[in-house]
């Protein structure tokens, strides 16, 4: 079984990325490098996090016309990136082609609702319903699209898993048993969001602010 810990490594400094990147090499199955990231040092800042030599997930959560994000995942293939994300919200075709345009190793996974966004977030959108339901919904349109999978909480992925048996679903919002909470209120265990299906475990804080992030890793990983 391959380590499914992701780090997010939240930062637009290159050089801390590296530094970050380098301590927890050992224990860990890749990085995650968001938009921050990458819009403060695009493909020569992923490149060089590459040569550490860890599988590189790129969330940049693309969400634009069918066109443009196919054009976008092109432009992202020379990265050869393991995953990348997707806004499911794009819509059917924006999905197909995006997967179509992605390289045959690159998981495209699609993001549902924003969870900075509640019911009230979404009816002033013009959403009715509550926000659990447009989460299936969005991701039902994600699999009839072809993507690989979404990225849900810990709380959806045992549902998800039973809809979607052979779907690739990355779980952040994780919190080791014992952890500071942050802002994360409702926190899954990385042991449960595994037992009950997650292919990828995203995990931030709890590991980059650590006094020893390579131990906090290591501990991680001793608890799946
Ligand atoms: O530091 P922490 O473990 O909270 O970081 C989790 C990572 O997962 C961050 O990159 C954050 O943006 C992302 N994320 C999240 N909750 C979601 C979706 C994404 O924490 N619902």
């Amino acid at each position: 079984m391959s380590n499914p810990l992701y780090v997010a490594i939240d930062t637009p400094h290159l050089e801390e990325a590296i530094a970050l990147t380098k301590r927890i090499k050992n224990h860990v199955g890749g990085v995650k490098l968001g938009l921050e990231f990458f819009c403060a040092n695009g493909h020569h800042g992923v490149h060089e996090v590459q040569k550490i030599g860890l599988p590189i997930f790129l969330d940049l959560k693309l969400h634009d016309i069918p066109n443009t994000v196919a054009k976008a995942m092109q432009a992202i293939h020379t990265l050869e990136p393991a995953i990348v994300t997707i806004h499911a919200g794009g819509g059917r075709a924006m999905m197909e082609d995006a997967k179509a345009a992605a390289g045959a190793h690159t998981k495209v996974v699609g993001v549902t609702v924003l969870t900075s966004l509640d019911g009230d977030d979404l009816t002033s959108m013009g959403v009715s319903g509550d926000p659990h339901a447009q989460v299936e919904r969005l991701a039902g349109l994600a699999q009839e699209a072809g993507l690989d999978g979404i990225v849900c909480s810990g709380h959806e992925v045992k549902a998800a898993r039973k809809s979607w048996k052979d779907g690739y679903f990355v779980v952040p919002g994780l919190r080791p048993a014992g952890a500071a909470m942050g802002d994360q209120k409702r926190a899954v265990t990385p042991r449960q969001a595994r037992d009950d299906g997650a292919s990828v475990l995203v995990i931030g804080r709890p590991i980059t602010k650590a006094e020893d992030p390579d131990e906090a890793a290591r501990a991680i990983v001793g608890t799946l």
